[in-house]
């Protein structure tokens, strides 16, 4: 399969067999950092229950924030159905990006339809779409499901790269062996030039024993495949953090809370999107 290409552009799945493990709350960050960047963002909501979506369309609906809360300017539009792109072509007015606007395409139920059925025309209609949608500097971000059907096989195979939240839990720790697997073959018979980005631990118990030793293992194992991402030298990963979870709640990015508490939090996250820019040769990352 040919890869998709334009000047300055990428396209990123964000991904975990599992649920509740960071994966919408992922896909809103990158979607802000690149806005925040100058990029038009399209994030692409694959999972029905619409996490990231309406995080992002609540951005500019919230009338009364709190004071320490400091927005940017980008601003969040409703761009369509994402089950659209892989049922119709679309014209290009349906798949432009106003400027410096996170465009977002909505989960509906007739999704699961696409995640259990093989029909390889709908790749086929999807790939149109999506590379029409890949103009210059944009990111196109798929907030996937927790599925190993085609909801995930389809977007993977006309991403750059993909990016896989996972929690430190043993059962968590086997599925993302299992995700991985997915991805490797989907590479290997359908878009060699994917990049298995890497795992990125979340919600991570310092105090747990057993979640330190994965942790330990990860950054070891991970670190001999290429399949981690650093901070200062060692496996960046995300703790429990009350401001990620306000920031869903505000509809904001974590950054834009002005706490001493978000320090470290946008250091992380700021840290993986720089890294993420750099694999997918981005100017951003200069
Ligand atoms: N590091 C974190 N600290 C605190 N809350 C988090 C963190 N990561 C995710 N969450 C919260 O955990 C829940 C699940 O995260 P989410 O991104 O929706 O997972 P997924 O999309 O994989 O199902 C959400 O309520 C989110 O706000
Ligand atoms: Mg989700």
């Amino acid at each position: 399969m040919e890869k998709i290409t334009a000047k300055d552009s990428g396209i990123l799945a964000i991904g975990n067999s599992k649920g509740g493990v960071g994966k919408s709350t992922f896909s809103v960050h990158c979607a802000f950092f690149f806005a925040e960047k100058g990029y038009k963002v399209a994030l692409i909501d694959l999972d029905n229950q619409g996490n990231s979506s309406k995080h992002l369309l609540k951005y500019n609906k919230e009338a009364s924030l709190p004071a320490y809360v400091k927005k940017s300017d980008t601003n969040t539009v409703l761009k369509g159905n994402a089950v659209d792109l892989f049922l119709n072509e679309l014209s290009d007015s349906q798949l432009s990006i106003n400027s410096g606007a996170i465009a977002v395409f909505q989960p509906n139920l007739a999704l699961a339809n696409i995640n259990n059925s093989i029909d390889t025309e709908k790749t086929a209609t999807f790939k149109e779409n999506i590379s029409k949608l890949l103009k210059h500097r944009t990111i196109i971000i798929f907030d996937t499901p927790p599925t190993l059907g085609n909801l995930l096989l389809i977007p993977l195979s006309v991403s750059h790269l993909v990016v896989m939240p996972t929690l430190l839990k043993s059962y968590a720790v086997d599925g993302i062996s299992e995700y991985i697997a997915f991805a490797q073959k989907i590479k290997k018979a359908m878009n060699p030039d994917l990049i298995l980005g890497g795992v990125v631990p979340n919600l991570v118990n310092k105090k747990s024993e057993v979640q330190k030793t994965a942790l330990a293992d990860l950054n070891r194992d991970g670190k001999a495949s290429n399949l981690i991402y650093l901070e200062n030298d060692s496996i960046l990963h995300f703790t429990e953090k009350n401001v990620i979870e306000e920031a869903a709640e505000l509809g904001i990015a974590t950054w834009h809370i002005q706490k001493n508490s978000t320090r470290p939090v946008k250091k992380t996250f700021f840290t993986l999107f720089k890294q993420i820019s750099k694999q997918l040769k981005l100017a951003a990352d200069k």
